[in-house]
């Protein structure tokens, strides 16, 4: 299995969270049987994540844009998705494929213009889906005009919007970078510029130059990016790598943690340039900011963090002033399919976060395909229905990845000629990068371009899989990935349960099954949920006493096996990774 630098980040991060501890904060009373209900559309909603590069060429340039992604608005209403998160699409060099941001308030060329962009907004409207952007906060790229400025000399006026500082002596008179501060993509996170013989800070690339957040002014000026944005019309925004706006103002040495990363760094214990408190002073400000604004906009973060803890801080502990949805990283990114770990997750996002609203998600544009990570070669279609059965009937805000609803497989270059993401070609053979889960959407079977574009020649190739895993074969086969999500979503929209009800854990002690009943009002279905997260068939007896429910009659509404079309109580065998979902019958 292959790892992206930024799993790897995840993983080391989830593996220093104490899961003992964990476990054993499990409430004994099993939580809120009847929350009241909240019709905040965020709190609801099934947000997909859009890579524009990758979903629809609408020019035959190979490479997809706003224009392609207002063609399949059909698509996505049809699947019952309520907000699209659209990643970076503003000018930039593309480095980073746009998260090196050389204007926040345009539409780079390759996408289109502020005309579609204004098309795209209105036609989502039409659908009732919403438009997120994604806000680049932690750094600009190195053609920005503000860091153009800032590097042109020690006095410009934009000095002091980056992180600029002097290096150490070296012995061959040649100055050597001011500590040792690596960067994520590889190499040290210093960059000299001998014109004004200083170095500047950058996180990730080089050409990805931080932003200076103690200055006042640049939180001024992007704030005013984002108004700009809101005053178009857009919901909210994923704020990309929120967690590592500030560094250590005394920029210290970080902590060696022993042996070396992907890209043959020495792992550092990142305690100076991560996650540092400072950032939620901003965060407070930026929701002030946001919630000026009518519609119930939301801000949501980047926020790959070690433990629950900590998540809890970012949506402002107690007083939930920061941002409503912080991405809750460790469930999905657990990269085991465990019953206990996953019971132990939910239950913490459920009752740790001083009732703010949990968001999960299982892939991104960063890591591997959770279709690889979770799945075991052999089942993972039945295993991609069990995560997104989990993604979409627990509490929590869903968040998933364009192709995530057809199984769209990780497809890795396998030359490094090949490789476009530059962290796969420094990083090569040790780091692939993310050009594998990055691959166009699969459409049809029509072309070899699977339909993504006209053009035979695609930023990336489409996979092989593309003939038998593609939108238009899905829609027709009853059973397929696809038509198992749009069921799942559409489940989650109708049922008052599954949409406003409480969630409690059933059958805690087993750790090959996860249960849980979502509990509705009086007179209302209650709805069962289990989970066979093993290769072997799994018998249950569910007790839904526990959640105060004495009914015992059951009907199935949906499930992979046809074994368990007829269950009528919840004694039942689960064949390997099967999903079964039923509702207690009224009385
Ligand atoms: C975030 C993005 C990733 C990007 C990095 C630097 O982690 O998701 O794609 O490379 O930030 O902007």
């Amino acid at each position: 299995m292959r790892f992206t630098a930024l799993s790897i980040l995840i993983l080391a991060t989830c593996m220093t969270a104490d899961l003992t501890a964990q476990t054993a904060s499990i409430p004994s009373i099993p939580g809120n049987l009847h929350p009241p209900i909240d019709s905040t559309w965020w709190k609801h909603a099934v947000v997909y994540e859009i890579y524009p590069r990758s979903f629809q060429d609408s020019n035959g340039d190979g490479i997809g844009d706003l224009n392609g992604i207002t063609q399949r608005l059909d698509y996505l209403q049809a699947l019952g998705v309520d907000a699209i998160w659209i990643a970076p699409m503003f000018p930039s060099p593309q480095v980073d494929f746009g998260y090196d941001v050389s204007n926040y308030e345009a539409i780079d060329p390759k996408y289109g213009t502020l005309a579609d962009f204004d098309r795209l907004v209105a036609e989502a409207q039409k659908r009732s889906i919403r438009v997120l952007l994604d806000m680049v906060l932690n750094h600009t790229s190195d053609k920005h005009p503000w860091f153009v400025e800032s590097a042109s000399s020690r006095t410009n006026p934009k000095r002091n919007w980056y992180v600029w500082k002097d290096g150490k002596p070296g012995p061959d008179g040649k100055p050597l970078p001011p500590n040792n501060w690596v960067s994520l993509f590889g190499g040290s996170a210093w960059e000299y510029m001998p014109q004004t013989k200083q170095f500047y800070y950058h996180k990730f690339y080089k050409q990805q130059p931080d932003l200076n957040w103690r200055n006042p002014a640049v939180e001024k000026a992007v704030f005013g990016s984002m108004q700009f944005w809101l005053d178009r019309g857009v919901a909210g925004f994923r704020l990309d790598a929120v967690p590592t706006l500030f560094e250590d103002p005394r920029m210290r040495d970080e902590p060696a943690e022993g042996g070396t990363n992907a890209q043959g760094d020495p792992k550092l214990k990142d305690i100076y340039t991560n996650n540092l408190p400072e950032v939620h002073d901003v965060i407070r400000r930026m929701r002030a900011m946001v919630t000026k604004y009518p519609g119930d906009r939301v801000l949501i973060g980047e926020t790959y963090l070690p433990n629950t803890a900590e998540l809890d801080k970012w949506y402002g502990g107690a007083k939930r002033d920061e941002l409503q949805l912080p991405m809750d990283m460790i469930i999905g990114f657990s990269n085991k399919l465990d019953a206990d770990t996953f019971r132990n997750r939910i239950l913490e996002v459920e009752t740790q976060v001083h009732g703010s609203q949990p968001l999960i998600v299982f892939d991104n544009h960063d890591n591997v395909r959770s279709w690889d990570r979770y799945g075991d070669g052999v089942h993972n279609e039945a295993i991609a229905k069990l995560i997104a059965a989990m993604l979409f009937t627990t509490r929590s805000t869903a968040l998933m990845y364009y192709g995530e609803e057809l199984g769209m497989a990780t497809t890795t270059p396998t030359r490094v000629e090949d490789v476009k993401d530059p962290i796969g070609i420094t990083g090569w053979p040790k780091e692939k990068g993310r050009d594998g889960e990055r691959t166009p959407m699969q459409w049809d079977a029509s072309n070899p371009q699977a339909s993504f574009s006209s053009n035979t020649s695609t930023w990336l190739p489409l996979p092989p899989n593309y003939k038998t895993v593609n939108v238009e074969t899905e829609l027709a086969d009853p059973n397929s990935l696809l038509n198992w999500h749009k069921q799942l979503i559409s489940m989650r929209r109708k049922r008052d349960s599954i949409r406003d009800g409480g969630i409690v854990m059933l059958d805690i002690t087993n750790s090959n099954v996860l249960s849980y009943v979502r509990t509705a009002p009086p007179g209302h279905h209650n709805i069962v949920i289990a989970l066979n997260m093993t290769a072997q068939p799994q018998s249950i007896a569910l007790d839904l006493t526990t959640a105060g429910i004495k009914e015992k009659l059951m009907r199935t509404l949906l499930t992979n096996e046809p074994s368990l079309q007829g269950a009528t109580s919840t004694s039942i065998t689960l064949p390997p990774f099967a999903t079964w979902i039923g509702e207690v019958q009224l009385p």
